[in-house]
């Protein structure tokens, strides 16, 4: 086991915590030919989840491909993308058809990894030639059911950056995804929810009504506190005392409860031999320990705590501090705190929920809870900004 606590790339099918329901909901999605589109926020284990959907299909004879649209610009990117990822399905006649399409569009369609983009001596194709090559490949779970009748797995990961590649794209999608009955069933999986629900719930929007949702929300503590527990048996390192307390700070955010996993056996590890990780030193135990290995966490994430909190208006970052140090985020002591009004406050509240990437809150039968963080991480740092922890 290399990592047995991955935490910076999406993790294999075996090594999921929970998600049990996830993975059954979107079978049966896949079964019933409904589209699904899957909305967290960024870290929370979208892309994990959706590796060990598409595994699980695989294993019952469908075919899967797995579109990532972070960052793309325009239809060509697009296109790109979506070939290199049928590309990588080793099917040699789809592969050939393929490098036609592209030495039509004089483009490289060879499945050189994520990230390939146009290269400078490429030239850039007509825009005819681009939708011309946009419909063949939004047409290839249908050409390809058509030929073998082996239903196609689509999914369209990172999904809201189509906004950023040109207007109507959503519109050419759903031009060719309503045909593909069934040939086809799409995921279109987003870490942004304001575009994800301007892309679905927009009734002018063509996409709209056209996919069940389905939230990723945080981990279950009681099953990570016992996956994690098993995991270090496994590796022979106690953490007790203290991997509770860590699971308690992760609030069930995946990610981050796998950055403090990883961080304690990275200490457990170095105390078996006899050294230490931590500034305080190898001796400190219980919470102090665990506190301990929270600082170690913010010192590998302030930079990007940093990052988010330059961008945040003056109202923002008042919601911010008061909802870190528990305090009513629209309350007239904020207001007052922070020299503002709370209209101004609860206009940037407004915003940062509509953002969806910050803060949340969670829905119940009897209404809608306290505002929270998303990232614990965050939270501590806003708390202690400026100030040692
Ligand atoms: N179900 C899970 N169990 C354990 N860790 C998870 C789980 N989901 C996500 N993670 C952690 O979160 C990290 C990010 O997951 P990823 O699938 O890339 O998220 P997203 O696609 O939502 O940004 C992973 O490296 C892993 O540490
Ligand atoms: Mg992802």
């Amino acid at each position: 086991m290399l990592r047995p606590f991955p935490f910076e790339t999406p993790i294999a099918p075996d090594a999921l915590i929970d998600r049990r329901e996830e993975l059954h909901r979107l079978s049966q999605a896949a079964a019933e030919r409904v589209h699904v589109r899957l909305a967290g926020p960024r870290r929370f284990g979208k892309t994990s989840l959706l590796l060990a959907h598409a595994e699980g299909l695989r294993g019952v004879g469908w075919r899967t491909v797995h579109v990532d649209m972070y960052g793309v610009t325009s239809l060509a990117e697009v296109c790109v993308r979506i070939a290199t990822s049928y590309a990588r399905l080793k099917d040699n006649r789809l592969r050939a058809h393929l490098d036609s399409l592209g030495g039509r569009l004089g483009l490289s369609l060879t499945p050189a990894g994520p990230g390939i983009t146009l290269g400078p001596r490429q030239r850039v194709p007509s825009p005819e030639a681009t939708q011309t090559a946009a419909a063949e490949l939004l047409d290839l779970p249908l050409t390809l059911h058509e030929r073998d009748k082996i239903p196609t797995l689509v999914v369209f990961d990172e999904f809201q950056d189509l906004l950023s590649a040109g207007p109507g794209l959503d519109g050419l999608l759903r031009s060719h995804v309503q045909y593909h009955a069934d040939a086809a069933v799409y995921i279109y999986a987003g870490s942004q929810p304001s575009l994800m629900r301007k892309l679905f719930s927009d009734r002018e929007r063509p996409l709209y009504g056209q996919a069940e949702p389905l939230e990723l929300g945080p981990l279950p503590a009681d099953e990570v506190l016992v996956e994690l527990t098993e995991r270090f048996e496994e590796l022979g390192e106690d953490p007790a005392g203290v991997l509770s307390p860590l699971v308690g700070v992760a609030a069930g955010h995946p990610q981050r409860t796998m950055l403090l996993a990883h961080l304690l056996h990275r200490e457990l590890a170095a105390r078996q031999l006899g050294s230490t990780t931590l500034p305080e030193g190898g001796e400190v135990e219980g919470i102090a320990f665990a506190d301990a290995v929270v600082r170690r966490a913010l010192a590998t994430t302030h930079e990007a705590h940093q990052g988010v909190w330059d961008q945040m208006s003056a109202g923002k970052k008042a919601v911010l501090a008061a909802l870190a140090d528990h305090d009513s985020p629209t309350g007239t002591t904020t207001a007052r705190r922070f020299e503002t009004s709370r209209a101004t406050l609860q206009s940037a509240l407004r915003d940062l929920a509509r953002e969806g990437q910050h803060v949340t809150r969670d829905e119940g039968p009897s209404g809608a809870g306290p505002w929270r963080y998303v990232d614990p991480l965050l939270e501590l740092w806003v708390r202690s900004r400026g100030r040692p922890l």
